[in-house]
C-alpha cells in the first residue's frame, strides 16, 4: 500500500484540526451470511445506487475525509464498487485511501483485478474460525479458495480480521499455522454487543492479543482491549467519533459508529460546527470494543503516545 507524502501531511494536520480523516461508508446492508453475533445487516435491503454514494463521497470529501472504508451488510454484493473506490482515489490528486471490509466469500479473479484497477489499497477480510461455527459462517473451511485467490492476484495489501471470543481465541494458533505462508497481515476486534460494548473477554482473549497484538505489529490501544477483556474499564480515553471518525449509514446519515445512533445527522448538511460539537467524551466509552473507531481516536486523540506504532505504519506503507 503505497502511501502518498500528501496523505501523511494532511494526515498530520487532523491531528489538530476540526475534520474528519476516516469515514466508513455503508454501500448496503444487505449480506450473503447470517452471522449470529452482526446486527448490521438486513434483509432483502437494497443496494445504495453508485450516483448517491458519489455524493456522499462529495460531501464527505468537502468536509476532509481522507480513508474511505466501503462496508456493509457485504460490500462485494454492489456490482459498483470499483467505480466507487475509483471515485475515492480520484479525490485529492489520488493520496486518499480506499479500503473494503468483507466476508471475501463473493471474491472473483474478476472482481479482484477490477478492484486493483480501481486503486484500492487494502481490503479487510474478515474469517472468525477454521471451521463454521454456530455463531459466524466466516470460516477458512470456505473463504481459504478465496484467500489463494487474493494471494495470486491482489496488488493491494490484505488483513485477515477475526472477531475474538473464546472459541476462536482457542483456536487461533492452528487458524494461523492454515494460512502460514500466504502474504498477508492479521488483526482483531473483539467482539461486541449492542451499543458496542465488549461482550467476550477472559484469558483466551487476553493470551492472543498479548502474543499478537491488536493489528501485526501496531498496537495503539492493546493494553486497553487486555484490560478490557478482564473486565476493567477504568481506564480513561477520548472517543473522537463524529469528529476524526465518521460512519454513514446506508440512509445517508452520519452516526458515530455502526453501533451509537444516538447521534445521527444528514451527511449532505453536515458541517465544521456540527462535527466541533462531537469533540467532547461519549457516554460508551468505558468498555467500548468498536476498533476502527478507537484506532482512529487513539492516533489522533495521543499522537505522541502512538507516534512510534504511526512511524512504524509509514514506515511500512512506504518501504
Ligand atoms: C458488519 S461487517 C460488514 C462487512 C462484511 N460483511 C464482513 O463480514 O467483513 C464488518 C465487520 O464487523 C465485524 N462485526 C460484526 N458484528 C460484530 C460484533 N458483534 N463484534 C465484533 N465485530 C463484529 C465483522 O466480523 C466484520 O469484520
Amino acid at each position: 500500500m503505497a502511501v502518498d507524502l500528501r496523505f501523511l501531511l494532511t494526515a498530520s494536520k487532523r491531528v489538530i484540526d476540526r475534520r474528519p480523516l476516516y469515514a466508513q461508508v455503508i454501500v448496503t446492508d444487505a449480506c450473503n451470511l447470517r452471522c449470529s453475533y452482526c446486527d448490521e445487516r438486513r434483509e432483502q435491503a437494497p443496494l445504495v445506487p453508485l450516483e448517491e454514494l458519489k455524493r456522499r463521497l462529495d460531501a464527505l470529501d468537502r468536509l476532509g475525509a481522507l480513508v474511505y472504508d466501503f462496508l456493509g451488510g457485504e460490500p462485494l454484493l454492489h456490482p459498483d464498487l470499483p467505480a466507487l473506490v475509483s471515485c475515492a482515489k480520484s479525490k485529492r490528486g489520488g493520496s486518499n485511501l480506499a479500503t473494503v471490509i468483507t466476508n471475501g466469500l463473493l471474491l472473483t479473479r474478476a472482481n479482484i483485478r477490477a478492484l486493483n484497477a480501481a486503486g484500492l489499497d487494502f481490503m479487510q477480510v474478515s474469517v472468525d474460525s477454521v471451521r463454521p461455527s454456530p455463531m459466524s459462517e466466516k470460516s477458512l473451511e470456505s473463504a481459504l479458495p478465496k484467500l489463494r485467490l487474493l494471494a495470486e492476484e491482489a496488488r493491494f495489501k490484505v488483513e485477515i480480521q477475526t472477531v475474538l471470543s473464546k472459541r476462536s481465541a482457542a483456536e487461533y494458533d492452528a487458524f494461523r499455522r492454515e494460512l502460514q505462508g500466504l502474504p498477508f497481515s492479521f488483526g482483531f476486534s473483539l467482539q461486541h454487543g449492542p451499543g458496542g460494548r465488549i461482550a467476550a473477554g477472559g484469558p483466551g482473549v487476553i493470551g492472543v492479543l498479548r502474543q499478537y497484538g491488536v493489528f501485526d505489529g501496531v498496537n495503539f490501544y492493546g493494553p486497553h482491549l487486555q484490560e478490557m477483556a478482564a473486565s476493567d474499564f477504568s481506564r480513561p480515553w477520548k472517543c473522537l467519533a463524529g469528529l476524526k471518525f465518521l460512519y454513514v449509514n446506508s440512509a445517508g446519515e452520519a452516526q458515530w459508529c455502526a453501533q451509537q445512533r444516538g447521534w445521527r445527522f444528514p451527511l449532505q448538511r453536515l458541517d465544521t460546527r456540527e462535527l466541533k460539537g462531537n469533540d467532547r467524551h461519549k457516554p460508551c466509552e468505558a468498555g467500548c470494543a468498536i476498533g476502527c473507531a478507537r484506532m482512529v481516536s487513539h492516533a489522533l486523540g495521543e499522537p505522541l503516545k502512538t507516534l512510534g506504532a504511526s512511524l512504524a505504519l509509514a514506515r511500512r506503507s512506504l518501504g
